[in-house]
């Protein structure tokens, strides 16, 4: 079998048209602007790439939206201050900080200062024991792209033998515990599985939808992989540059060989990576709904 490609770029398009379609209903009807604060300290190069490229999908689609760039020295107090600030704006209903942070400032204080309401990251425990109990406004990005993709292909997920490979904070633990949810677009059976894992490829090859987390290029080769098996990468591995100078990437998959196995997978470049932005616009889209009220 060759796998048919799940092309992140084309559905992420597709959500941002009708994000950009509800952001233009939100201010005929209610005079709702989405606001977005992307909050960037110091200058690490992916970062400032990821932070640039969420300016421009917001205000793409008309949102308010603001970069606020700060030096790599500023103090953990000062940035607390910073994000107090603008929880206490009204015209800001998403508040993200880019991670990493610089060494000296405790990500997870910062975190944890952030207005639950304005967590559009997700990241909040508050947020993330919501999601535990089924009860989120906000799923994390990457997972919620994820979600999104499956459901958007048309993959039978109720009932499905999902396997996770990896369980980050940001990724394995979050989209387990989406697709394990009694709802709509989950409802699956959910093995996780990571370092301290026995025998990886028992549990990859009884899945029915394969998800890989593992930041280790080729962590998955095709004899891990069931016949059939929907393959969803979301390794971002920089091995070297491009010609053009753009960083050249691979993901956890071997997706030459897994591909003739498969009979869905993403691509790396042009998979999950899409989804994660877009998914940022639709929970700042929720949070300003939720703010005005507006179900
Ligand atoms: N750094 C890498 N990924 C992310 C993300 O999803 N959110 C934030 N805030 N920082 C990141």
């Amino acid at each position: 079998m060759t796998a048919k490609l799940i092309n992140g770029n084309e559905i992420a398009k597709q959500i941002r048209e009708e994000l950009r379609q509800e952001v233009i209903h939100l201010k005929e009807k209610y005079n709702v602007v989405p606001g977005l604060v992307t909050i960037l300290v110091g200058e690490n190069p992916a970062s400032v790439s990821y932070v640039t490229a969420k300016q421009k999908t917001s205000k793409e689609l008309g949102f308010y939206s603001v970069q606020d760039n700060q030096p790599e020295n500023i103090s953990e107090d000062q940035l607390l201050q910073l994000i107090d600030k603008y929880n206490k704006d009204p015209r800001i209903h998403g508040i993200l900080v880019q991670l990493p942070l610089p060494k000296h400032i405790n990500e997870t204080k910062v975190l944890y200062a952030i207005d639950p309401k304005k967590d559009v990251d997700g990241f909040h425990p508050v947020n993330v024991g919501k999601l535990m109990i089924g009860e989120a406004d906000y799923l994390p990005c990457t997972p919620a792209g994820i979600q999104q993709l499956l459901i958007r292909s048309g993959v039978q997920i109720e009932g499905a033998e999902v396997v996770v490979v990896g369980r980050s904070n940001i990724v394995g633990k979050p989209i387990a515990n989406i697709l394990l949810q009694k709802q709509k677009g989950a409802n699956a059976t959910v093995t996780i599985c990571h370092t301290g894992t026995r025998d990886m490829a028992f549990h990859t090859r009884r899945a029915d939808i394969l998800i890989v987390a593992a930041g280790k290029p080729k962590a998955i080769t095709a004899d891990m992989v069931k016949e059939g098996a929907v393959v969803i990468d979301v390794g971002v591995n920089r091995i070297g540059v491009t010609p053009d100078g753009k960083a050249k990437l691979c993901g956890d998959v071997d997706f030459e060989a897994v591909k003739e196995k498969a009979s869905m997978i993403t691509p790396v470049p042009g998979g999950v990576g899409p989804m994660t932005i877009t998914m940022l616009m639709m929970n700042t889209v929720k949070a300003a709904k939720l703010h005005a009220g507006i179900r």
